[in-house]
């Protein structure tokens, strides 16, 4: 049930999405509203702020609120085309470059995949691992499940793990505890399911463009990447994949249905149910990365590739790295029948987990605030989204192209003809703003003309700072 003040802005919105109030026509007063619906003026004050936040309205000195300009949006990329063959990836140099630019406190940061997370939650987490040390510096006793500095179990924290099952079930996964392997963040359980379903040498499938840390590891762990033409909107083509199968031997696809990182894409679920049959049927294993799922704009996170799986085919990775911290680095893994190898490679890799985070995001999560603090994020990420997309839409060159993602933070622009990503990566570097070059999210050089931004982490002021300069950069580099 909206709060009073979103019913307010709701039924501004709503007349001024049906164009009942057109733009530049004056509104009602703060006080006229208040009179109107019946609600205090506190109430209206705040229903005009969140519509000035999603740009539907501008005050005016001395005048009123009127209802603005609305800027037509440049249209979403078209569907990718990689050249469809399976490569070694090599890029490492450049994403190193970007990843230690993460710190630096100079640069309007747009590069990095980091998310914003509100300050109460931050502040919440910081009392509560306060409070885990106090309370061991307490304590004499040598062997307890929540000891500090014991090694934790190799699947990981049990009540991690049964809270996680609980959450897994509103994507429609059903697990038992026991079936989940916890991890340090999402890389590892992506690393981990890699390494558990494949052996050097062999081709794994990728959506296209497709997450640079996933790239990586394909490189790292001696594999090939294939990467398959990707809708910004429904995600990987299942028509090309079925071609590539029939083509190539393939061990693995590696893929993100919900939200994927940089497309931002989301696949309806008649094509998830599709995937996990061609898949199975090919005995290709599918890893399904859902680190993003839980940032949809919706009110309930979209279901989960794992919830059709029927085998154990499936192997699901995420995080709490996007959604509440990537400091405290827990992830986790729901191997499907691959569980006692990744168990096993979770060993080998880094022996167990972290305690001190690990109790953190057991109590976090068991004091019921996740879901509210989650509401508030999904909100905030979809109103910079509305308010980036207006921006770019004043200052960018008019024949860009640009996602409209429907969960996360990030976003994927093609560039104007003829201008090149690294060029102006560089450019925008020398004017402190990181941006992501394309390059980095395939293996060959077909995305030179694109780069992803990500609009959560920085104010609204430098966001609109970032935008004119890289839209006076791009008009000087169009050649
Ligand atoms: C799509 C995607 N998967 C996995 C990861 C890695 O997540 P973590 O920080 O939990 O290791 C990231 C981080 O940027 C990501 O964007």
């Amino acid at each position: 049930m909206p709060k009073r003040y979103e019913q307010v802005a709701n039924y501004i919105g709503d007349q001024i999405n049906s164009g009942l109030l057109k733009a530049g026509e004056r509104i009602f007063s703060v006080r006229q509203c208040a009179r109107e619906l019946g609600v205090s003026i506190s109430t209206v004050i705040r229903g005009y702020e969140l519509l000035q936040d999603r740009m539907l309205i501008e005050s005016r000195p001395h005048s009123g609120f009127y209802v603005r300009q609305q800027l037509k949006l440049p249209q979403t990329p078209e569907t990718s085309s990689p050249q469809q063959c399976p490569v070694t990836v090599n890029m490492g140099q450049l994403a190193i470059e970007i990843l230690q630019n993460m710190r630096n406190q100079n640069l309007i940061q747009l590069a990095v995949a980091l998310p914003k997370i509100d300050v109460p939650a931050i502040a919440q987490l910081n009392r509560i691992t306060a409070k885990i040390a106090r309370e061991q510096s307490h304590t004499n006793q040598v062997i307890t499940t929540d000891n500090l500095a014991d090694y934790d179990s190799p699947l990981g924290n049990k009540t991690l793990r049964r809270k996680i099952a609980q959450r897994l079930l509103n994507g429609g996964v059903n697990v038992h505890p026991d079936e989940i392997v916890i991890t340090s963040g999402c890389q590892e359980a992506l690393v981990l399911s890699l390494n558990a379903v494949t052996k050097a040498g062999d081709t794994v499938a990728v959506e296209s463009p497709s997450y640079y840390g996933m790239l990586q590891a394909i490189e790292a762990l001696g594999l090939k990447a294939l990467e398959i033409p990707t809708d910004a909107k429904t995600g990987i083509s299942l028509s090309a994949l079925e071609l590539a199968i029939r083509e190539w031997s393939i061990s693995a696809c590696v893929l993100a249905p919900n939200y994927s990182n940089p497309l931002g894409s989301k696949m309806p679920n008649h094509r998830k149910k599709k995937l996990v049959t061609m898949l199975e049927t090919a005995e290709i294993a599918l890893i399904e990365d859902d680190i993003n799922a839980e940032l949809t704009y919706d009110q309930q996170r979209p279901t989960a590739i794992k919830s059709y799986d029927q085998s154990g085919n499936v192997l699901l990775c995420s995080s709490l790295s996007k959604t509440l911290s990537p400091g405290l680095r827990v992830g986790w893994v729901v191997p499907g029948r691959w569980l006692e190898r990744v168990q096993h490679l979770k060993f080998c890799n880094s022996g167990a987990n972290a305690t001190i985070t690990t109790l953190t995001a057991v109590r976090y999560l068991a004091t019921g605030t996740y879901d509210r603090h989650l509401r508030k994020m999904r909100q905030y990420y979809k109103q910079k989204r509305d308010y980036f997309l207006q921006l770019a839409a004043q200052y960018f060159p008019q024949d860009i192209r640009i996602t409209h993602p429907q969960g996360g933070f990030i976003l994927w622009i093609r560039l104007p003809q003829g201008v090149d990503s690294i060029r102006l990566y560089h450019r925008a570097m020398k004017e402190n703003i990181a941006i992501a070059p394309g390059i980095l999210f395939s293996t060959g050089q077909q995305y030179h003309q694109f780069i992803r931004i990500n609009y959560g982490q920085e104010s609204r002021q430098n966001l609109e700072k970032a935008t004119i300069l890289l839209g006076r950069l791009m008009r000087k580099l169009t050649p």
